[in-house]
């Protein structure tokens, strides 16, 4: 096959015939290869149906007419697996959506990075400490990451423990979202123990109090608040990076009802930046599946690029199919965002414009502990804002790396915390996350900046 070949060559496998980026060395490719028959032969975690419908809601973002919350952990794992932890990190996105839709009285489409989120790109292929070097940790999905030999072989066994602690996770959504927990009449219970008592959730349950005093007034008019399920129920979306093609490939169903493929082990995959080659396995794969994507752009790509990756990735430029996530850093985002920006728009081409303020703002401090500074992370939101505003474009959305916790991972905020903190409960497998507070007080930063836009 050519490298050019036409989408209609697209299978779920064709990305195999590409250069990959990315992929661990598995020591055992019979283990490989049982593994994957085993997923493949597992039923999907989502239906291409609601891939559909998140499609749609994107489209609304895309148009201005809703706001983007995608956030969750850098990396799941195995050992922080637990149904407190999703209800934790459930809870605090759910009351980031209030605050926003609140805020800027706009709908907020809720997306995880959740229930497959254990795959990580590295920037180099092994580390070193204190002279010895192993292979580097690559997500639970891959390998382990305590810093000892055994531990660090890739093992296919974890892609099937991955997959069922997905499904795990999924299931407890569902329930979580469906069964009474989302309800709007609990948002007070959302803003329990620590948060609470901060200020951040002072803030909140002031609102929380107008939102409840809305509800009674509605109920008074007659409309049917008890019994409305949009008062009691929520739609909460997955995601992940589409980084080890064999499990993508191997939760890739066609849909029955359109013929097309779609990627069975999450609502929206996205490519990272290591892996956005426009001429790559991991585009080349997104480029076949029905569901809505992502690509994460980073303060190099040209718009030339973006203009081919949107291309590949969207070709029928159908609105709510691509969301670009542009992750520039605070530092380089006024240099870099207003050409990409406006290389897009000028090719017309719908997307839905994310900002990740995450990963372009991440520096060692103490010796080599990876933080990032709450300022600065703000700063690059509110760059986003302007350049959309200054181009006529929609800032659609917010990709942030988080935990329902009270972690101490990056700096700032209205805690104040600083270097000698982070050590107190520095918990993340990978990259530093905004703890709940943090979260909190983002959320209530970014609804002003939706009001003014
Ligand atoms: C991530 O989202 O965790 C990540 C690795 O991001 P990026 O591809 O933007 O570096
Ligand atoms: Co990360």
């Amino acid at each position: 096959m050519s490298l050019s070949a036409p989408p209609s060559a697209w299978t779920p496998d064709s990305w195999r015939e590409r250069p990959v980026a990315q992929q661990p060395d598995w020591p055992d490719a019979a283990a490989l290869d049982a593994a994957l028959a085993e997923l493949r032969s597992q039923p999907p975690l989502v239906f291409a149906g609601e891939a559909r419908a998140l499609q749609g809601q994107l489209a609304q973002v895309a148009a201005g007419e809703a706001f983007l919350l995608q956030g969750g952990d850098c990396a799941e794992t195995f050992a922080a697996f637990s149904a407190d932890g999703i209800r934790d990190k459930l809870k605090v996105l759910l009351q980031m959506a209030v605050v926003l839709t609140y805020g800027a009285q706009l709908p907020v489409v809720k997306v995880g990075r959740i229930a497959g989120q254990l795959a990580k790109p590295r920037s180099k292929p092994e580390e070193t400490l204190d002279g010895v070097t192993l292979p580097v940790y690559r997500g639970d999905a891959v390998n382990g990451l305590a810093f000892d030999a055994e531990a660090r072989v890739p093992d296919p066994a974890r892609l099937v423990r991955a997959y069922h602690q997905s499904a795990a996770t999924l299931n407890l959504l569902r329930a979580f979202t469906r069964g009474g927990f989302a309800d709007l009449e609990r948002v007070h219970q959302w803003n329990r123990e620590f948060v609470a008592e901060s200020a951040q959730g002072q803030r909140y349950a002031a609102l929380a109090d107008e939102i409840t005093r809305a509800l009674a007034f509605l109920r008074a008019c007659g409309v049917a608040v008890d019994t409305d399920p949009t008062f009691h129920t929520v739609d909460f979306w997955t995601s992940h990076e589409a980084l080890l093609l064999g499990y993508e490939e191997a939760l890739t169903r066609q849909d029955s009802l359109t013929g097309t493929y779609y990627d069975c082990s999450a609502h929206m995959l996205w490519v990272g930046e290591r892996t956005r080659d426009v001429d790559g396995a991991h585009v080349h794969f997104l480029s076949g599946v029905g569901n809505p994507v992502g690509v994460k752009i980073g303060p190099g790509a040209e718009p030339d690029e973006i203009a081919e990756l949107a291309k590949r990735l969207n070709p029928d430029a159908v609105p709510g199919k691509l969301t670009l996530i542009t992750r520039m850093g605070a530092e380089r985002a006024p240099e870099r965002l207003p050409d990409i920006v406006r290389g897009v728009r000028d090719l017309g081409l719908p997307v839905v414009w994310s900002c990740d303020p995450m990963h372009g703002n991440t520096y060692t401090v103490n010796g080599g502990t990876k933080t990032r500074h709450f300022t600065e992370v703000l700063s690059e939101i509110r760059t986003f804002f302007a350049v959309h505003a200054e181009e006529g474009t929609v800032p659609g959305g917010i990709h942030i790396e988080l935990t329902g916790e009270d972690v101490t991972e990056c700096l700032g905020g209205a805690q104040e915390i600083v270097d000698s903190h982070l050590g107190q409960r520095y918990e993340t497998a990978c990259d530093p996350r905004l703890n709940n507070r943090q979260s909190l007080e983002l959320a209530f930063q970014v609804a002003e900046m939706l009001r003014g836009a």
